[in-house]
């Protein structure tokens, strides 16, 4: 495998795995011209370049006929990314798939296929809006999409769909880590704060019998709430409470989770759902957050803090270092105890309590 290739594949899959170590410096030029290689990415998914190949190599000008591409750009855009090694090419000229590309195709339903959908649709057009954002202080999302992103997947069916499918497929895979890393065999009652489609919730209750589930989510998730509950058997221990954790979080729990939420909001709102969620809790109550941790150091994170970037455009939120989860914690009334990590370098679990 060329030095090209085991970069981008290293970094595609730190999220998961771990983070990039701290290789070679990448030139300027390159990592301007990323974007190209991106962009061409989500053209071969989203065209079904990807699809077709999955069943056998094929020409540009089968592939042509099959998609109703254009020839001549389809050529450029798969020798390009044979060059990257996300296709590669035989004698006859014929592309097939690599380890880079096959996880693209439909039928997997992987994370890294709806986050080259979701990056294609809705990121890369809000990044190209950071000029602006920086000038505006609107986020890069609004400013692409004329709705902040909450409010945009909530009157767009097909945004909220992509991004509820990408959303869950990440966290079903970090889920049974994360539920793994806390014992909750002491607790009764959990409230996931932001639960999204109960990825992290159904991981928990189905590991945990003797739970029952709170999930606090926009009213619009009840529909693909409820969907993931019945296919899972957990209708009858999980109930969904539709609502604002800007507003209140239901009280009296055991354990209060909150996984990837905080970073999509600023310093001025996270006080906000942090005093809620304290305000909710009893003085045994437990609250975990799980999210990544960034170390400040140069050199460190770079793909964290690459994340950290897309919050911003995005959402307007924010990675987080440990002093400042410390600090915003202590300003809600709560202590950060412990940071455990997991597999998954931005699922880290905080683990906080009310302070004494
Ligand atoms: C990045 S997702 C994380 C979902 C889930 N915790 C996970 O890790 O899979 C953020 C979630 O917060 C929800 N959300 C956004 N604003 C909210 C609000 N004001 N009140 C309640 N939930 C909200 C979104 O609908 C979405 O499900």
């Amino acid at each position: 495998m060329s030095k090209f290739s085991k970069r981008i594949k290293q970094s595609w899959k730190c999220l998961l795995h771990g983070p990039a170590p701290a290789s070679a410096p990448v030139d300027l030029f390159t990592i301007l011209n990323m974007a190209w290689a991106g962009q061409a990415v989500f053209v071969a998914t989203k065209f079904g370049i990807v699809d077709h190949l999955a069943s056998g190599p094929k020409s540009v000008a089968e592939l042509a006929r099959l998609t109703g591409a254009g020839e001549a750009h389809l050529q450029q855009i798969m020798r390009a990314l044979a060059s990257w090694e996300v296709f590669a090419r035989d004698e006859s000229g014929r592309y097939r798939l690599t380890p880079l590309s096959e996880p693209l195709v439909t039928e997997r339903s992987s994370w890294l296929r709806y986050y080259v959908l979701i990056w294609g649709e809705q990121y890369y057009p809000a990044a190209g809006q950071m000029l602006e954002m920086m000038r505006s202080g609107r986020t890069g999302y609004e400013l692409a999409h004329g709705e902040p992103a909450w409010k945009h997947t909530k009157i767009a069916p097909e945004t909220l769909k992509l991004f509820v499918d990408f959303m869950s497929s990440v966290t079903d895979t970090q889920c049974e880590a994360v539920a793994g890393a806390f014992d909750f065999t002491p607790y009764r009652s959990v409230v996931d704060v932001g639960g999204g489609r109960a990825s992290l919730i159904s991981a928990v209750l189905l590991a945990n019998p003797h739970l029952r589930g709170t999930i606090v989510d926009l009213p619009y998730m009840e529909g693909p709430v409820g969907e993931r509950l019945s296919r899972s058997n957990l209708s009858d221990r999980c109930t969904f409470a539709g609502g604002s954790f800007l507003e209140s979080v239901p009280a009296g729990a055991d354990v209060y989770m909150i996984k990837h939420v905080l970073h999509d909001w600023s310093d001025t709102e996270v006080p906000k759902i942090l005093g809620n969620i304290s305000a909710a809790m009893t003085d045994e109550s437990v609250l975990i957050i799980v999210e990544g941790v960034l170390d400040d150091s140069n050199g460190a994170d770079r793909v964290l803090k690459l994340q950290d970037l897309e919050r911003m455009f995005l959402t307007g939120g924010k990675g987080r270092t440990r002093g400042e989860f410390e600090s915003l914690l202590r300003g809600a009334g709560l202590q950060l105890q412990e940071i455990r990590r997991t597999t998954s370098p931005d699922s880290c679990l905080l683990i906080a309590r009310k302070r004494r």
